[in-house]
């Protein structure tokens, strides 16, 4: 794969619906970029996919649901992964209210989302969407101060956003398809590039960091970066750990970017 792609939508769990992409990560492999959509009686979606796939993106989410109806864009955090199509997706749903904390009104802001589209949520407050409640969370791991995981009390869902992402071989259906050793490797891969801060955190810290998340118990653990996960915890806890105890992780430099692009073909044997 050398392009972001789309898969197609699918149901993962009690009124809850995937839109999966992928982009190719030069060198490494391939990250999945989820969106979510929650059939709550005041329908939620969870973050907004990447601009390049915005047609594709915007015609998937039609067929899930008229955007008409949606009630909340739940943005976990204003990353362009997940930001990518928030403009687009307001212009079609002029009901839905953005939902973020201080910091992300002002990053968003920056990007021209008007206030009176948005509705603050802090860490440890849930919103009510009509039949359920959204609990925000902060996860242990995260690339932007701004970010909030998402539990569904109605579902025990967990969106946990960058936290529990996996750098992956290929696109998988679900995390449980995934080889043991791949998955523990590309967890700590991602967490490495993602949160190169974890380096410089003690384990008993970490170990309580991950406490709140962790007692939650989620049915389903449902990642920005990774496929569904159930009965994973064990597993996504120790890749984080493994980054926590391995070096940040340093990408190529220009002149090794030169070297492979100029590099000559294998010989065809
Ligand atoms: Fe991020
Ligand atoms: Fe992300």
């Amino acid at each position: 794969m050398d392009q972001p792609t789309l898969l197609p939508t699918r149901r993962v769990g009690t009124d809850t619906d995937l839109l999966p992409a992928y982009v190719p990560l030069p060198g490494l492999g391939v990250l999945p970029i989820n969106a979510y959509l929650i059939h709550a009686r005041e329908p939620v979606l969870v973050d907004t996919g990447i601009a390049p796939l915005r047609d594709g993106f915007l015609r998937a989410l039609r067929a899930l649901i008229d955007p008409a109806a949606l009630r909340w864009i739940w943005i976990t955090h204003a990353d362009a992964d997940h930001v990518g199509n928030l403009a687009a997706v307001l212009a079609e749903a002029p009901q839905a209210r953005v939902v973020t904390n201080y910091l992300g009104v002002g990053k968003m802001g920056l990007q021209q989302l008007p206030l009176d589209r948005t509705y603050l949520v802090n860490p440890g407050q849930a919103l009510d969407v009509g039949d359920r409640r959204l609990l925000a969370h902060r996860p242990p791991v995260y690339d932007a101060p701004e970010t909030m995981a998402v539990f569904d009390t109605g579902t025990r869902h967990l969106f946990s956003s960058d936290c529990f992402g996996a750098v992956m071989a290929r696109p998988a259906e679900t995390a449980a398809s995934i080889d043991k050793r791949e998955l523990h490797d590309g967890l700590a891969l991602w967490a490495r590039i993602d949160a190169p801060w974890l380096a410089a955190v003690g384990r008993d810290r970490f170990t309580a960091a991950c406490r709140p998340l962790r007692d939650l118990a989620p049915r389903l653990i449902l990642g920005s970066h990774l496929p569904p996960a159930v009965d994973l915890d064990d597993a996504l806890y120790a890749g984080l750990d493994a980054a926590r105890e391995a070096a940040p992780f340093v990408g190529p430099d220009q002149a090794a970017l030169e070297q492979a692009i100029h590099a000559p073909e294998p010989a065809v044997v």
